[in-house]
């Protein structure tokens, strides 16, 4: 189906190449297997398809959000993934070199070694609990911090938001995700809920261990009120708007720009309903036909109603109504959780062999709240040729860190013998 307005259709087609070349460029294979490491990331419960999954999904949700102010990623020269955990985003955007550089750092070390070892085209550091970061100011660009702030107190958090501001660029973009008032209202008991309204921010000892567990004791669980980020993060930044849930379940993106303008309100820039795309898996190779499934729920009333896409062709719309007792579960306190289900198996017939995205937006929106990939291999039903199908795919995306390691190596050399000429 084709969009009625062909500027918006172009802009869809041009995110969705984005998207490919990010999955093209994507280093296949790599997980950290540390069970530890991906309750801490991924949440309770934590493996890694839903390390791929999230990783996958938030990346692509970064890029929407910076086209909304009319960026891209490769706009940007350093990109800082500020609290990067083991890259889960940061690994999806290695199609942006060579015209940006990325950045990681964490206060996990085993998290920043397990990074250093696996992913070789974005520099890691371990930083302290306190800042600063060992880089001059103005150097970025663009930093993101994903789930990091959600789980600083006050005094940290304005130290850190301070440190942030020094390291952007005038007109630099960061965004930070928070948990919000709806959050905090399903959260807290009454009196702390008073309290956190009275003051825009509250700061608590975390309740799912699994998530801080092995991890300093300062590291609890925080939440923001709109009114809170303008007054006080507006010190340093324009508070451009916010993009609520989506596959950010239960938190919102907060989008800043490195400017001495005061902003008065919080435009929400996305109101979207908590989400996942369960099938298909990162990576999956399916036959004559695709199941898809997942579910989407806004913590209010609202019903969901999805388009789901592959790659810029819409190809189906659907309700998200079915019974999850699962996703109400994990979600205690959000009634519309219980029917939020959606699946539906849709054939492949005419989609052409290789990866294709496939994503879901918000009925007539383009807005992609979560996202996957499949690769079409036409023809190649039986398990053998699927297994060659799949190693060719991983052989290829080594082969394309290989290169990209030959690239570096004779970058320093380069840059070695530039030194030496200099010196002698
Ligand atoms: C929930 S995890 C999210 C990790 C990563 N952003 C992701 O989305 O996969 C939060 C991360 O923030 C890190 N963190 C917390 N405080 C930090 C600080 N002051 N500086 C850097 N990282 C921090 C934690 O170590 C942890 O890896």
């Amino acid at each position: 189906m084709k969009l009625e307005d062909g500027r918006t259709a172009r802009t869809l087609q041009s995110s969705v190449r984005e998207w490919r070349r990010s999955v093209r460029s994507h280093s296949a294979g790599l997980s950290p297997s540390d069970h530890k490491l991906l309750q801490q990331i991924v949440g309770p419960g934590g493996d890694e398809t839903g390390y791929f999954y999230g990783g996958f999904t938030t990346s692509i949700g970064i890029r929407a959000a910076l086209r909304l102010i009319g960026k891209r990623i490769t706009d940007f020269k350093h990109i800082l993934d500020f609290g990067c955990g083991s890259a889960r985003v940061l690994r999806w955007f290695q199609d942006v070199q060579p015209r940006s550089e990325l950045y990681g750092c964490d206060i996990n070390e085993d998290a920043v070694d397990w990074s250093k070892k696996n992913i070789h085209f974005a520099e890691f550091t371990l930083n302290e609990k306190l800042p600063p970061l060992p880089y001059t100011a103005g150097f970025f660009d663009f930093i993101y911090g994903i789930s990091v702030v959600t789980h600083l107190d006050e005094e940290l958090q304005l130290a850190w938001l301070e440190e942030l501001a020094r390291l952007t660029r005038t007109d630099g973009i960061v965004m930070l995700t928070v948990h919000g008032r709806d959050t905090a209202e399903k959260d807290l008991n009454a009196e702390d809920y008073q309290e956190f309204l009275s003051r825009g921010f509250l700061y608590r000892r975390a309740t799912t261990l699994s998530t801080v567990e092995g991890l300093p004791d300062f590291y609890q669980v925080a939440y923001h009120e709109n009114e809170y980020i303008l007054r006080t993060w507006g010190q340093w930044f324009e508070v451009i708007g916010s993009i609520r849930h989506g596959a950010m379940w239960r938190q919102e993106l907060i989008f800043l720009r490195k400017r001495k303008t005061q902003t008065l309100t919080l435009p929400v820039l996305g109101d979207l309903p908590l989400c996942v795309l369960g099938a298909p898996t990162i990576g999956s190779a399916p036959d004559a036909e695709l199941p898809i499934h997942g579910w989407a729920f806004y913590p209010d009333q609202r019903a969901a109603e999805l388009d789901i896409w592959i790659d810029s062709t819409l190809v189906a719309r659907v309700r998200a109504s079915l019974p999850r007792p699962d996703v109400a579960e994990a979600f205690p306190g959000y009634p519309t959780a219980l029917a939020s289900g959606f699946e539906l198996i849709l054939p492949l017939k005419g989609f052409t062999r290789g990866i294709h995205i496939i994503w879901f937006a918000l009925a007539d929106k383009h807005f992609p709240m979560a996202a996957s990939h499949f690769i079409r291999t036409e023809g190649l039903v039986d398990d053998f040729r699927r297994a060659i199908t799949g190693a060719v795919y991983r052989a290829r995306t080594a082969t394309a860190e290989a290169v990209y390691r030959v690239r570096c190596a004779i970058r320093v050399r380069t840059r070695l013998r530039r030194l030496f000429s200099k010196l002698f």
